[in-house]
């Protein structure tokens, strides 16, 4: 397959990147990075040399850039993971969600129209369904109700991009993942944060009483589900993808500090995020049964090898933690 990746350098684009260019699942891929606070080309340094593979740093709402390259590169898919994608930045300036997430999205999707594609994967979120009370779990019919500007700029771009295929038959897909973890995570997310704030011994902060909770899927279980979606799934179709491991967040975070031979202690409570979720919960069924997709990494095995990832590559991390990193940190944390 020949396909134009939106964001492969952050987090779970630059794992999908690296998988489909070493298991040659792509024998051509395309990557348009804004490169943002986000965007991390460190995260590709295993194939930037593969000359199937091509970087082109660039913005999705520069329409001229998107038509010429779906025309040069005339790719069999587009996978579409480009976003802000942190809900405590977005709370702190919700505009660039906006920007990117749905003006972003209708660029690169009125580009796609313009030019033709014959698969367009939009990834999304679990979060566009809110916090889910017991015992529902949400499966794909699930209604809409995000809290956060940034789940809610998903469910709009969600919506449009189904609107392409039902107006226009444009032939798009949907995915909704749970909450991803794994190497080369930002560490503005919580189990990244809490690794790297463990290691330097610093307080692990847990948002109110630390029970809300999260569905975990391994970044390259994700990645998976996005390919066997591209091949197998349906035009027009959602499909939830998850792990199968529901936790809360206080049990996480002694999981890793227990894991790492830390104090308890260093947990220490703030003030509780606006608009928290509670608890997200999907069913997996129904991409199980359209594609045979299961996740394959365990939670105990996935956070092991994580947290490993994250002591080997303390550089990396320092890097990635120093400069406008500690303007962000002061900004959502100090005073909490
Ligand atoms: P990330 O923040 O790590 O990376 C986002 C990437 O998009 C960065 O490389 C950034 O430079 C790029 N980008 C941002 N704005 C851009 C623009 N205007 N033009 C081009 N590139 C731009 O995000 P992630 O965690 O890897 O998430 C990827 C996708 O998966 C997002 O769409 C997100 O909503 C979705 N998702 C994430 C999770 C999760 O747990 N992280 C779960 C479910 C779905
Ligand atoms: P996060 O990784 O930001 O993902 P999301 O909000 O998209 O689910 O947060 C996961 C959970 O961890 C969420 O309930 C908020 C909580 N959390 C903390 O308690 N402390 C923190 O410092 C962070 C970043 C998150």
């Amino acid at each position: 397959m020949r396909l134009l990746v939106t964001g492969g350098a952050g987090f779970i684009g630059s794992a999908f990147v690296r998988l489909a260019l070493n298991g040659r699942w792509a024998s051509r891929l395309t990557n348009l990075d804004k490169l943002t606070y986000a965007g991390n080309l460190e995260n590709l340094a295993e194939v930037e040399r593969d000359p199937a593979y091509r970087f082109v740093h660039g913005d999705i709402n520069d329409a001229q850039l998107v038509v010429r390259l779906i025309e040069e590169e005339r790719p069999d898919a587009i996978v579409h993971f480009a976003a802000e994608s942190h809900v405590d930045r977005s709370i702190l300036g919700p505009g660039a969600f906006f920007e990117t997430n749905l003006r972003g999205t209708f660029t690169l999707l009125e580009a796609a129209r313009a030019v033709g594609v014959e698969r367009f994967l939009h990834v999304s979120t679990d979060e566009v369904y809110g916090s889910i009370d017991e015992p529902h779990d949400a499966d794909e019919g699930y209604p809409l109700k995000p809290s956060s500007p940034y789940s809610a700029s998903k469910a709009g771009s969600d919506l449009l991009a189904l609107s392409y295929w039902t107006t226009y038959k444009m032939p798009v897909t949907v995915t909704r993942a749970s909450n991803n973890y794994g190497p080369y995570q930002f560490p503005e997310k919580l189990i990244p944060l809490m690794i790297t704030n463990a290691m330097e011994d610093k307080a692990l902060p847990i948002y109110g009483d630390g029970m809300q909770v999260r569905d975990w899927l391994y970044v390259d279980d994700h990645c998976r589900a996005i390919r066997a979606a591209l091949r197998k799934g349906a035009p027009g179709e959602i499909y939830n993808v998850g792990g199968s491991r529901a936790l809360p967040n206080r049990d996480v975070v002694e999981m890793i500090l227990d894991a790492m031979g830390k104090p308890h202690s260093l947990m220490q409570t703030v003030k509780d995020r606006p608009g928290h979720d509670r608890r997200y919960a999907i069913t997996t069924e129904k991409l199980e049964r359209a594609t045979g997709w299961r996740a394959e990494v365990d939670f105990e095995t996935g956070l092991k090898e994580t947290i490993e990832w994250y002591r080997a590559n303390g550089e990396w991390a320092g890097r990635v933690k120093s400069g406008a990193y500690q303007e962000y940190y002061e900004r959502n944390y100090a005073g909490r």
